[in-house]
C-alpha cells in the first residue's frame, strides 16, 4: 500500500467509524483541529491512562499536577516564549499563502501553492502563541497567553508539589493537558495541529546528575512505545544537532516514528538545566532553590523533560496498527490494536436473532459491562459482516451465541488477528477477557 493511500484510508477510516472528525465540519472545518468521536475518545483517554499509570500510580518519586492553561503573562517572558518562540514566515505575493521560510519546498523561492517563482520577501519572525484578554477591557495590561506547553504549569508549581508531597530530588512532576500553538503550516492530519494535548513529565534532578538522568528517562521512554507494542522497527531516536536545540535546552533527542510521510518526531526528550526555574525566579522574585534535608545545601535543580504529543501517540498507534488482509478472496481492514488501549474490548454476538440466542448474549453483556470492561453487542446481519466491523474498528474479541450455547451454554471467543475460534462457557467469558486485559 502507498504510504499517501494509508493517511488517506486512515482519515476515511477514522470519520466513518467514529475515531476522529474534522472540527467545525459543518462549517467547512476549522484550519487543523480534529474532534475525537466516540471511538477515538476511548483510545486517547487508553493511551493516556496508561501513560498516567506508568508514570504515576507505578512509581512513588514522580506526583501528578493539573495546572490551568491561562497562567500570569509573565510566565511566558521568564519562560523566553514571548521572544523566542516564533517561526519565520514567508508570504506569497502572488496568491498571499504564508509559509514557513524554512521549509524545503519553500527555500527554492518557488510557492508550493501557486507555482510562482521569486515570490517571497525578507522572512518575518512570527510567534506562535495564541493571545486573548482576560477580563471586560481589551487592552495590552489585560493580554494573556493561551499555554503553547504545559510544562511550565509544572515549573511555577515546583516548590508547591515538593513541599506538599514531601518529594525529596530526584523526583518528577507529571501532567496531561492541551496545549496551543498557531501554526504557520500545519498538517498531515493529526500530526501537526493548532490545538493538541501533551503528558508531559519534569524530573528535578541534582546538578551533576542530569546526564546519567537523561539516559535513563531516554531508555524509560522507548521501552514504553515498544511495550504498547509499536514495530520496534518503526522507532528510532534523533539527536538534535545545535541549530534544532530549543531555546532551553542543553541536550535534546526525539523519539522518532516512520510515519506514512516519513520519520518524525512525537516525544522528546529534553535536558533543560536550571533554565526555567532560573528564570523564574528571577522574574517573579521569589526563591525557587531546593534545599537539601541531609546537607542543608540549596541548589536549583537541573530538570530532564519527557514530552510526548498524545494526538501524535494516537496517529503512531493507528498507522502501525493498520492492516489489509486477503481472506477466502476478500480484504479485510483490521487495526491490530493493543487490547489494553483498544476503545472497544469485546464484541458479543448471537448468531441469529431466535432460538433464545439473544437472551444468553445480552447476559453476557451485561455482565461485561458490570465489569467495566467496554462491549459491544450487535444482532444485526451477517456474522462475517458483524466480524469485519469489529476487526476495522480493533475489537480483539468478538464472542457468538450459536445453537450449541443454547444447548450446552458455551459461546465461541474469536481471537481478531489470528482469527482462532475456541469455545469458553458462558459465565466464564469476563474471566476469560479479564485475563488479558
Ligand atoms: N515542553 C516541551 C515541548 O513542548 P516540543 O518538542 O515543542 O517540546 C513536545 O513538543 C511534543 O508535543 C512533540 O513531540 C509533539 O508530539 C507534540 N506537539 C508539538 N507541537 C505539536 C502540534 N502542533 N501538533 C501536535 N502535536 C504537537
Amino acid at each position: 500500500m502507498a504510504n499517501a493511500d494509508l493517511m488517506d484510508k486512515l482519515v476515511s477510516l477514522s470519520k466513518r467509524r467514529g475515531y476522529i472528525f474534522q472540527s467545525s465540519e459543518i462549517y467547512g472545518g476549522t484550519g487543523s483541529v480534529w474532534d475525537y468521536g466516540p471511538l477515538g475518545v476511548e483510545l486517547k483517554r487508553n493511551i493516556k491512562d496508561r501513560w498516567w499509570s506508568s508514570m504515576v500510580h507505578q512509581r512513588d518519586d514522580i506526583e501528578g499536577l493539573d495546572a490551568a492553561i491561562l497562567m500570569h503573562p509573565r510566565v511566558w517572558e521568564a519562560s523566553g516564549h514571548v521572544e523566542g518562540f516564533t517561526d519565520p514566515l514567508v508570504e506569497c505575493s502572488n496568491c498571499h499563502r504564508r509559509f514557513r521560510a524554512d521549509m524545503p519546498e519553500v527555500a527554492g523561492g518557488q510557492c508550493p501553492t501557486c507555482g510562482s517563482k521569486d515570490v517571497f520577501g525578507e522572512p518575518r519572525m512570527f510567534n506562535l502563541m495564541f493571545k486573548t484578554f482576560m477580563g471586560p477591557v481589551e487592552d495590552s495590561s489585560a493580554t494573556v497567553y493561551i499555554r503553547p506547553e504545559t510544562a511550565q504549569g509544572i515549573y511555577v508549581n515546583f516548590l508547591n508539589v515538593q513541599g506538599a508531597a514531601r518529594q525529596r530530588v530526584p523526583f518528577g512532576i507529571a501532567q496531561i493537558g492541551k496545549a496551543f500553538r498557531n501554526e504557520i503550516t500545519p498538517g498531515n492530519f493529526i500530526f501537526r495541529t493548532r490545538e493538541f494535548e501533551q503528558a508531559e513529565m519534569q524530573f528535578f534532578v541534582a546538578p551533576g546528575s542530569d546526564e546519567e538522568w537523561f539516559e535513563k528517562w531516554m531508555e524509560v521512554r522507548m521501552q514504553w512505545h515498544k511495550d504498547l507494542g509499536i514495530n520496534p522497527d518503526k522507532l528510532r531516536f534523533h539527536e538534535h544537532g545545535p541549530d534544532e536545540l530549543a531555546h532551553y535546552a542543553k541536550k535534546a533527542y526525539d523519539i522518532e516514528y516512520e510515519f506514512p510521510f516519513g520519520w518524525k518526531e512525537f516525544e522528546g526528550i529534553h535536558n533543560r538545566t536550571d533554565f526555567d526555574l532560573a528564570r523564574h525566579q528571577e522574574y517573579s522574585g521569589k526563591r525557587l532553590e531546593y534545599i537539601d534535608p541531609t546537607t542543608n545545601e540549596r541548589f536549583l535543580p537541573y530538570v530532564i523533560e519527557t514530552s510526548m504529543g498524545v494526538d501524535r501517540a494516537a496517529l503512531v498507534v493507528l498507522a502501525d496498527a493498520y492492516r489489509e488482509e486477503e481472506i477466502e478472496g476478500e480484504t479485510r481492514v483490521v487495526l491490530a490494536l493493543n487490547p489494553e488501549i483498544a476503545p472497544t474490548k469485546v464484541a458479543v454476538f448471537p448468531l441469529v436473532k431466535k432460538d433464545g440466542m439473544p437472551e444468553i448474549a445480552e447476559k453476557i453483556q451485561q455482565d461485561l459491562r458490570a465489569a467495566a470492561i467496554p462491549a459491544f453487542y450487535d444482532l444485526s446481519g451477517a456474522i462475517g459482516r458483524r466480524y469485519r466491523r469489529q476487526d476495522e474498528v480493533g475489537t480483539p474479541w468478538c464472542v457468538t451465541v450459536d445453537g450449541q450455547s443454547v444447548e450446552d451454554a458455551t459461546v465461541t471467543i474469536r481471537d481478531r488477528d489470528s482469527l482462532e475460534q475456541i469455545r469458553v462457557a458462558a459465565d466464564k467469558v469476563v474471566g476469560w477477557i479479564r485475563e488479558r486485559l
